[in-house]
């Protein structure tokens, strides 16, 4: 019997990049899964490729935060009960502080960081202490530590650290169990489907995502983490040594992301490891 089968799963930001490979991972090692996006007729097509599988869809926008507490209670009922959710829906805005408009950055808070506190928040009144309940957040570098043009991006994943850190601590030996997981650089559209500063979609695929790990072998790596138990991890290539580095070194790390970072990134990578 696989660890996955039949466990209860809701996955929030389920229809592309790497919520989508969690999907296909866990309906092939027969979980019980609800699918949450806004996209509902990709949710709906993720469904069908997987006829013999219990697939539910709710679909759901995170920037409608009133609504999160009705949709959270929904996907409680639907398997009663929920194992593991995974919070995951993200959208990134790519430009300088000064360019970016107040109401977008807001957005970006909504969508990385309010949405998955609302949803929490009501999972922590649905849960019972028998019924141990595991929320996966999706983090990222930007969460460790922050480099141009991502400023609301890092302040949204940061708040994430600091706010579940917390909570983890808070519910200690409860039964609420709480994993962060921070990607590397992953080939997914979260650079395409990601905001200028003043709105408008960038439509541009970032050159180190273009060359990052593809989405299943991340999914493939956060279910090991999580099999593993572990509360906070890094999936990804290279990149991930940059967690450590700005741990350990954090003066050079400074001056490393200064300018340019993402290309002193690769260079560093070429220069140090193969892909
Ligand atoms: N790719 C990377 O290199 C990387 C690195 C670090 C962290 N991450 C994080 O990984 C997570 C997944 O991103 P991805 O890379 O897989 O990108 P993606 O393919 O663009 O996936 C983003 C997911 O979030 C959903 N989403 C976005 N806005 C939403 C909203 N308002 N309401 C509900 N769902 C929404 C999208 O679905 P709909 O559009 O259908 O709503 C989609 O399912 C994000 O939290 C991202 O910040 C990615």
């Amino acid at each position: 019997m696989d660890f996955w089968d039949t466990k209860r799963i809701w996955i929030v930001g389920a229809s592309s990049g790497i919520g989508e490979g969690l999907v296909r991972l866990l309906a092939e090692k027969g979980a019980n899964l609800i699918l949450s996006a806004r996209n509902e007729s990709k949710l709906l097509e993720l469904k069908s490729s997987f006829p013999k599988s219990k697939i539910e869809v709710l679909s759901l926008d995170v920037e409608e935060i009133s609504a999160l507490p009705g949709k959270t209670s929904q996907a409680w009922q639907i398997f009663g009960g929920l194992d593991y959710v995974f919070l995951n829906a993200g959208m990134s805005v790519r430009d300088l502080v000064t360019e970016c408009k107040l109401e977008v950055e807001r957005k970006i808070m909504d969508i990385n960081f309010w949405g998955p506190v609302a949803i929490s928040k009501e999972l922590l009144k649905l849960r019972t202490p028998e019924n141990p309940l595991h929320l996966v957040l999706t983090s990222s570098l930007s969460g460790k530590y922050g480099v141009p043009k991502l400023a609301a991006y890092a302040a949204s994943k940061h708040a994430i650290q600091g706010y579940f850190d917390s909570l983890r601590a808070e519910t200690h030996g409860s039964g609420l169990f709480i994993h962060i997981v921070i990607p590397g650089f992953i080939q997914t559209n979260i650079t395409v489907a990601g905001l200028r500063g003043d709105g408008s979609t960038s439509g541009k695929m970032q050159n180190a995502l273009a060359d990052g790990m593809d989405p299943i072998r991340c999914a493939k790596g956060i279910l090991l983490g999580l099999e593993k138990e572990k509360e906070e991890f890094v999936v990804g290539g290279s990149e991930r040594y940059t967690v450590a580095l700005n741990r350990l070194f954090p003066g050079l790390m400074k001056v490393l992301i200064r300018s340019n970072p993402l290309q002193r990134l690769k260079k560093f990578r070429k220069t140090f490891f193969r892909k």
